[in-house]
């Protein structure tokens, strides 16, 4: 992760930047992501170049923003967010959405029944419920392709998920498939933390965009 923090150092100093600015100009803009996770997220997009950028669970649009830049700094890709709550609109600045952003209001698990899309990365931050998580690996991941990178919020947000937590639905599930993941999470992964921590500091990114620490996403690569 250090070499794409280094790779992308200034695309993703001024993503940071524009982020900052608009939650500044949004009274009661509520964002989730953590910055070392929401910047992790920016870097693999930008690493990996995807076509389709599925979202579920955009509430006012922070982890949708994330995800328009690196699209946009990619110069190709589009997004496609689905949220039972139609409140992200009013917030994507209009040149980030333009030709690159479809949103659709409803239950995830009815929109995106029988989805037709090439899923190239897919990004998962909404009922964090073990119900909800049994959904997701049993019908959205099986179309997912090999190697494509997903991420889920809300993870690690100590040493290990909750016991009756989405977490261990999907921990339980990658384990069942040998499949690998990681984590920046302060709690679960604490040196690479530190080191990422470090590494901003060096790059002149030590300054906060979002106020948590905690960064409990967990990332892996579907096989
Ligand atoms: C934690 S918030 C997302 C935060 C956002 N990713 C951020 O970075 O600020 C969870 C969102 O998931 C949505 N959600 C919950 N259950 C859902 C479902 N079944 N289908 C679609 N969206 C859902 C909620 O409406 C809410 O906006």
């Amino acid at each position: 992760m250090s070499e794409l923090y280094e790779k992308y150092a200034g695309d993703l100093r001024r993503a940071r930047s524009e982020q900052r600015e608009l939650r500044a100009a949004i009274p009661g803009f509520v964002a989730q992501l953590d910055d070392i996770e929401a910047e992790i997220t920016y870097l693999l997009v930008r690493e990996h170049r995807p076509e389709t950028v599925l979202e579920i669970g955009s509430l006012h649009g922070w982890s949708t923003t994330w995800l328009l830049r690196a699209l946009r700094d990619n110069g190709t890709g589009r997004l496609y967010t689905h949220d039972l709550v139609d409140k992200a609109r009013a917030n994507v600045p209009t040149d980030l959405a333009d030709g690159r952003w479809t949103f659709v209001r409803g239950d995830a698990r009815k929109t995106l029944a029988n989805h037709r899309h090439k899923i190239d990365y897919l990004f998962v931050d909404a009922a964090h419920t073990r119900r909800f998580a049994r959904w997701y690996v049993a019908e959205l991941f099986p179309t997912v392709a090999p190697g494509v990178p997903v991420s889920v919020h809300d993870v690690f947000h100590s040493t290990r998920p909750w016991l009756f937590s989405e977490g261990r639905v999907v921990l339980s599930w990658l384990a069942r498939r040998g499949i690998g993941y990681f984590t920046a999470s302060r709690a679960a992964s604490p040196a690479l933390n530190r080191r990422l921590v470090e590494l901003k500091a060096s790059l002149r990114m030590d300054e906060q965009v979002h106020e948590g620490g905690h960064n409990p996403m967990l990332f892996f690569k579907m096989s």
